[in-house]
Order: C-alpha cells, then sequence, then structure tokens
C-alpha cells in the first residue's frame, strides 16, 4: 500500500501568508522552527493571486514566501488552488459552477462552487496546476503537493449542466445500450423507461424526494469517477513536471472512492482531524469519550495508507462565522489528539492553522496563536508536541498500526444506504457499536474496505472480520468470503446480509441471498423495527446472559438453520416469535461463520466479544480503565504500545510488569497515575 515516507515523526502547519503583513513571516517561521515545526502547507486557496486576470500569472508572492521558508529551514507542501475559483473566472464562465439538486447555481462567495466536469474548468485548472508546477518544481524548499481541497466536502453532490452531460457519458460508456442502462435501473416500474439518451439526467427533484434507487446508486458512483478523474488531470501535470515531489490530497469525504484515488492518482493518503467533531457516542455517559470518534476516521485512513498525512490536525476551537461551533480544547487534549493520529498512522501532523483569521468566515476557527499573537498555552502545547517528537520520531516513524480484528465496509452499500433505509441505517449503528466496546475492551481494530482488488491474503490477516450488513454482495464476494472462512478466518454478519445485487435489485432467492448456503440458514420472517413494531427481548443460549431486557435494535430476522451444523446462540425472548434463533454460528472450513438477524449495539457486542473468546493483546502488560485507549505501532521487533487517556480526569494503570516510558524516559511499574489527557509510549521487547 502507498504510504508517507519519513525518517522521522515531522510537525507542520497550515500558514497563509496572503493573510499577514509580510512583515510578520520572518517572525512566524523562526517561531515555528522554534516549536520544532518543519513544515508548512500553503497556496491551496490562493488562485487569485496566482492568476489576478485570466492568462495573467503571478507566481512572485509564494515565491518570497519559499524562500524566506527556505531560508529559515522549512519545508513546503503546495496546495493547487482550485478549491476557490476566482470571481473573474465564474463570471466569464458560469459553466464551471455547481448546482444544487433543484439546478440553482452556487456562486461565488463561498469556496467549492464549482462542478469537477465542465470541459472550461478542467482546461483552465490545467493550465493554473501546469503554471505553478513550472514555476516552483525547482524551488529546494518544496517537498510536494496537495491537489485542491477536501474534495467532495462540503457539497458532494453535482447537478450543473456539464455534469449532467458528463453524467451521460459515463452512462453510455457503463451501460453501452439504451436498454441494458433501463435494465439496470428497472426502469420498467413506473413507466420510467428511458428512449433516447438525451432524456438521461441527475436525479432530479421527485415527489416524496424518492429518485429511481438504482441511479441514485450509479449517481454517486459518476461523483467519485468524475473527482477521481478531475484529481488525475492534476497529479498528471505534476508528476510530468516535478516528478521529484510526492503528491496527495486531504479527506476524507463522501461520494468519493478514496482508496481509488490513492490507487490512482496519489503516493499516500492524507487526512483532516478535527476531533470535537466526532461525537459519535453522544448515548454514552463518558462524555469526554466522545473524541475516540475521530479514530475511526483515522483507522479508515491506515486502509488506504497505513502511514499518512494529518494535512489539518485541530489546534483550537473552531467554527465558522455562521456553522460548526465547537469548544475550546481543554489543556491537554490539543496534544492528545496529536498523539491520537500518530497512534493510527500519522508520521507527519500539520496543525490547522497558524493563527486564526481576522478577516473572512472562518474567523472563529482558531489556529494555535490567537489574532493577537502573543504566546499562549496551545502554543505550548504544541511546541511540547514538537520537543517530543524530536525526540522519539525516528523511533516511531514507518512502524504501523498493529490489529487482529477488522470491521469491514464498502462503497456500493455505503453510497446504497443514504437512500435505503431498509439496510443503510443499521451500518453506522452496529460500527460505532463495535468500534467503542472493542476500543473500551483495548481490542485494536482495523476499519478496511472490500474492494475489488482486495485479496483474499489481505483478509487473512485478521482472525475476525465483522461485516455488518452487506445488503449489496456478489457472489464473487461471497465466494471470496467463503475462503476466508474456509481457510481459518472468523467472519461475523448482521441483519439485511447479501439479499442485493451490485446495481441494488433484490434476488429471487432466500436470504441472505448471497451468503445464505456459507452461513447454513435462512431467513423465515423479518420486520423493521419502526412505529408500531417494538423490538423484541433477546436471550443468549448457554452460560453468558444479556443484562435482563435486552432489546435487539434496527432490524429482527428470524433465522432457521439450514445445515445440521449451524449452533444457535442467541434467541429471540419476546413478540410472536419467541423462542426462534436470533443469532447462529457454524463452523466452516477451519473457520466459523456467525450471523446475528439485527444491527448490533453495545450489550450484544459486549457478549459476543466474550463468546468470541477476543480478548487484548496488552492483557499480560497491564490493566487499564476504558477511557484509556491501546494501541500498538510496531515494525520486525520494534513495538511501540500508545496508552491516551481521554479522560478529563486522572487515572490509573497497573503495570504487570517493567515498562520503558519513551516521553519521560522513565520506567513504568505497578500502580502509575496517568495524568487527564495524558499519554504514555512504551517500549516493548
Ligand atoms: C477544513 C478545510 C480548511 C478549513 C478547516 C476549518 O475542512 O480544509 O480549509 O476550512 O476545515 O473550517
Amino acid at each position: 500500500m502507498k504510504s508517507i515516507s519519513m525518517h522521522s515523526l515531522q510537525l507542520g502547519v497550515c500558514y497563509y501568508p496572503e493573510h499577514w503583513p509580510e512583515e510578520l513571516w520572518a517572525d512566524d517561521f523562526r517561531r515555528m522552527r522554534e516549536m520544532n515545526i518543519s513544515v508548512i502547507r500553503v497556496a491551496e486557496f490562493a488562485w487569485a493571486i496566482f492568476e489576478p486576470e485570466e492568462g495573467r500569472y503571478d507566481f512572485s508572492f509564494f515565491l518570497r514566501v519559499l524562500d524566506l521558508a527556505h531560508d529559515h529551514g522549512l519545508k513546503v507542501i503546495l496546495g493547487t488552488p482550485t478549491a476557490t475559483p476566482p470571481a473573474w473566472l465564474t463570471q466569464r464562465y458560469p459553466e464551471v459552477l455547481n448546482a444544487n439538486v433543484e439546478g440553482v447555481l452556487y456562486r461565488h462567495g463561498a469556496r467549492r462552487h464549482y462542478n469537477y466536469s465542465s470541459p472550461k474548468y478542467r482546461e483552465v485548472c490545467a493550465k493554473i496546476v501546469r503554471k505553478m508546477a513550472e514555476a516552483y518544481r525547482d524551488h529546494p524548499a518544496v517537498i510536494g503537493w496537495q491537489i485542491d481541497n477536501e474534495l467532495n466536502c462540503e457539497v458532494n453532490v453535482f447537478y450543473s449542466e456539464s455534469d449532467q452531460i458528463a453524467f451521460r457519458e459515463w452512462v453510455k460508456s457503463r451501460y453501452e445500450t439504451l436498454e441494458q442502462m433501463n435494465k439496470a435501473w428497472g426502469t420498467i416500474f413506473w413507466s420510467q423507461t428511458y428512449t433516447d439518451w438525451e432524456q438521461v439526467r441527475l436525479t432530479q427533484p421527485t415527489v416524496s424526494g424518492s429518485p429511481n434507487p438504482h441511479l441514485a446508486l450509479d449517481e454517486k458512483r459518476f461523483i467519485s469517477d468524475i473527482a477521481i478523474s478531475f484529481a488525475k488531470l492534476q497529479s498528471d501535470i505534476i508528476r510530468e513536471l516535478a516528478p521529484h515531489h510526492w503528491i496527495t490530497t486531504n479527506g476524507t469525504f463522501g461520494h468519493l472512492d478514496n482508496h481509488q484515488l490513492t490507487e490512482d492518482v496519489l503516493d499516500f493518503f492524507s487526512h483532516d482531524s478535527y476531533p470535537q467533531f466526532s461525537t459519535i457516542f453522544p448515548d454514552t455517559d463518558h462524555n469526554p469519550l466522545m473524541d475516540r470518534g475521530s479514530g475511526m476516521g483515522l483507522s479508515n485512513v491506515r486502509s488506504m495508507s497505513p502511514n499518512f498525512c494529518i494535512m489539518e490536525q485541530q489546534a483550537g476551537p473552531g467554527g465558522w462565522t455562521n456553522r460548526f461551533g465547537m469548544g475550546t480544547p481543554r489543556p491537554g487534549q490539543i496534544r492528545l489528539w496529536s498523539y491520537q493520529s500518530i497512534l493510527h498512522g500519522a508520521d507527519l501532523l500539520v496543525y490547522f492553522r497558524w493563527r486564526t483569521a481576522t478577516f473572512g468566515t472562518e474567523i472563529y476557527w482558531h489556529g494555535i496563536n490567537d489574532y493577537h499573537n502573543e504566546p499562549n498555552r496551545r502554543g505550548q502545547e504544541v511546541a511540547q508536541v514538537g520537543e517530543e517528537l524530536q525526540r522519539i520520531g525516528a523511533l516511531v516513524s514507518g512502524t504501523t498500526y498493529r490489529a487482529d480484528v477488522a470491521i469491514m465496509q464498502d462503497y456500493d452499500n455505503s453510497w446504497d444506504g443514504e437512500l435505503d433505509e431498509w439496510h443503510g441505517p443499521l451500518h453506522g449503528q452496529s460500527v460505532r457499536s463495535w468500534y467503542k466496546q472493542l476500543q473500551y475492551r483495548h481490542i485494536p481494530v482495523d476499519i478496511i474496505t472490500l474492494r475489488q482488488t482486495i485479496a483474499l491474503e489481505d483478509l487473512l490477516k485478521y482472525e475476525l472480520i465483522i461485516y455488518s450488513h452487506p445488503a449489496i454482495m456478489s457472489d464473487q464476494t461471497a465466494l471470496l468470503l467463503a475462503a476466508y472462512a474456509e481457510q481459518g478466518g472468523r467472519l461475523l454478519f448482521g441483519a439485511r446480509t447479501g439479499y442485493k445485487n451490485l446495481n441494488g435489485h433484490c434476488y429471487m432467492r432466500p436470504f441472505p441471498g448471497a451468503v445464505a448456503k456459507l452461513c447454513g440458514i435462512t431467513i423465515e420472517d423479518y420486520t423493521l423495527i419502526k412505529g408500531t413494531v417494538p423490538p423484541a427481548e433477546i436471550r443468549w443460549i448457554g452460560e453468558r446472559s444479556l443484562p435482563a431486557g435486552t432489546r435487539t435494535v434496527g432490524f429482527n430476522e428470524i433465522l432457521r438453520p439450514a445445515d445440521p451444523q449451524v449452533q444457535i446462540v442467541a434467541e429471540y425472548a419476546t413478540e410472536y416469535y419467541a423462542g426462534k434463533p436470533a443469532m447462529t454460528k457454524r463452523p466452516f472450513g477451519q473457520g466459523e461463520v456467525w450471523y446475528y438477524g439485527a444491527a448490533f449495539h453495545e450489550p450484544v457486542v459486549d457478549a459476543l466479544i466474550d463468546e468470541l473468546g477476543l480478548t487484548s493483546p496488552s492483557a499480560d502488560w497491564w490493566d487499564a480503565p476504558p477511557e484509556v485507549e491501546f494501541g500498538v505501532r510496531a515494525l520486525d521487533e520494534m513495538k511501540y504500545a500508545f496508552l491516551l487517556n481521554y479522560s478529563e480526569r486522572p487515572v490509573n494503570v497497573r503495570f504487570k510488569k517493567a515498562f520503558k516510558e519513551l516521553l519521560s524516559g522513565m520506567t513504568l511499574v505497578n500502580e502509575v497515575r496517568m495524568e487527564p489527557y495524558g499519554v504514555f509510549i512504551l517500549e516493548q521487547q
């Protein structure tokens, strides 16, 4: 897989010289170096400076920035400025603008108001990228490029006329004939049959807001493809002119196959981490643990690039004038979140941003420095991380996160599930519950994506794969999963598995369709849990028990064993299907296949972790409370175990043997207090 390659963990910062008087630059760069910041990212929104009017280019401003950065020993990542087309451009070529589903154009005034399809936009983007690459390719400060900024952020649907035309072409090349397209979209239903390519459009405003679901799925595939081709247009130019620089872009956003993007376009993937966005566990009693959710994003990024760059790491409270208010990180949290990113694989960590803007939409999106530019506690924290990375960075860089358990997902199901309420919402419910309980029990987990290029060996790295609700499942995928189980893998499915083909049509087969044989069951009846239909209670069979009155969530499927080897793990205890199987397990080859007829939630996941006999690799090393995240980065014999305390309270860790802690240099043994938001990195022998 494609990874960033650094000699040492390094810090960077996003810098906007165009927001500040030039007299400040040298002082800024000097102070960055004092904090051990060695990289800046610049220019990703500076098109109006590079090309103030069509065809008149001026690269002198950023040349002065690069020269000065170089004098201070700073390296530079250049962003291509294509997320912010200037006013002259959209005035002269309105076809470059994006439109909402009603066809209303997004106008100049914010950013990301363009589409990827317009030939004119591609032409002017290609020109500015070429000119930039020519201007800066030989500059000694430049190390790499960021394409655009956050592809598909803020808006990830495109309905301009340019998109309609490009979509039509995309559909033609996918289906070749109208007949095949009509079949794939099931258009005979409600007389939607298309008789002319010109009738084909992206989803349009429809009565009840319910477009053709198969078209809606293809729309997302199209958006992903066109975004990737837009990025490739730029990367091809940079590779031609500056082959000695690396190319990345920062994500991770919807309707974009980031894995394909990485394979086709990038040297490695980069991610933006704002942990205060990640309130994925709002139901928890442990509010301070809400920021653990951003670990899910980081775990996903690892599956594209085991070592990656965080292009924007939260360095202060966030907010636009009109949206996204986020409170102030408490003392210690900026450092904690930095190590959260590092644990999960970041080798280059670029903070957003150096100083808080005094004008514009983001005057409340705080950087390391405040408007007043006086020393502050955020700067001290970053400096502390900088100092620590000076000492430990060379040891940890290039090591990668280790997990024996994987949560699997795929793009087709996540895109189909946006519209389809009969499986889509289950995925988020289940993945959050699994991620949360595994985290609390200190069992490291990867998030992986099933794609056509995934090989059996990629799966066999894991002893357990949780693939919670893959409604869309081809027979080919089912064969791959069977081979995984056959060779010793343990596979776990939840409700709504396997009943749709790649177009999103339901199979005319008993559920769970493509994996019915593999699971050794059929589903005799099922219900969405909603409105007048309450969830049933479930009961564990055997020694284990669930908390009394535990009810299923999301969906109930009544399972019927169809193979003599199938064992019943849990059954429903109420409703007309009381006594019928809710969860089954089937030995298969050297492995096992489990099926649960509902969405997963915490009590069920906890019981399953016990039933599966999953334990933390750290169980023999120490006892730590759930508020502490545990994970290991390793390479060959080198292993570094991270303990991160997300709680605002101190916690105690009981070490069962002595460990050297890298940040403090101390040896930890027996009972040790971890400060609120504290970090330990322990060398493993
Ligand atoms: C990111 C974006 C940055 C900045 C930041 C804070 O999504 O890439 O340019 O806008 O959020 O809003």
